[in-house]
């Protein structure tokens, strides 16, 4: 059985980690979508809300779960019997840092490997934070969330 960990801050989530998530379930039995639980970043939402609109979007996809983690990927990978880290890449500043990463997890524990994803390129200028700075100035989110996730960031800020 190939599992897959698919994790982030998803804070929100977007229509590119969406993409990211039906491409890889396809490659893998099993994808779990980690949520890191890292309050030093002070999200705009708990781990809880971010699962939860996670769990919204994945409702139709039957190989794929989602969990909050803490602590390191590597040991939430190890506890969820997976093997592989599956990452999206959007641009060269986002390989700079990816591979750091990976190495870095490489070196923590050499059982698991990074798999990269290119992004599609309609959603290659999409992240969580530019999506934050666009609704904090109450610009259209059209597109760049499900509309779901487009409700929950308007109650949040108003
Ligand atoms: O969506 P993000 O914030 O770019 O995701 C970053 C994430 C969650 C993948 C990364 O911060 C992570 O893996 N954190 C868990 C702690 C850890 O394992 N650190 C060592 C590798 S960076």
């Amino acid at each position: 059985m190939r599992i897959a960990v698919y994790p982030g801050s998803f804070d929100p989530i977007t229509n590119g980690h969406l993409d990211i998530i039906k491409r890889a379930s396809k490659l893998y039995d099993r994808l779990i979508v980690g949520v890191l639980d890292n309050s030093s970043k002070s999200p705009m939402f708990t781990s809880l809300e971010r699962k939860s609109m996670i769990d919204e979007q994945i409702k139709d996809l039957p190989n794929v779960s989602c969990d909050v983690f803490s602590g390191l990927l590597v040991d939430f990978a190890k506890q969820n019997g997976a093997s592989v880290i599956v990452k999206g890449l959007r641009t060269v500043a986002d390989f700079e840092y990816e591979f750091q990463m990976a190495l870095l997890n490489k070196s923590l524990n050499s059982d698991y490997e990074t798999m990269f994803m290119m992004t599609d390129s309609k959603y290659s200028y999409i992240s969580s934070s530019m999506v934050k700075e666009v609704a904090k100035y109450d610009g259209e989110l059209e597109g760049l969330v499900p509309q779901e996730v487009i409700i929950k960031i308007k109650d949040k800020i108003h």
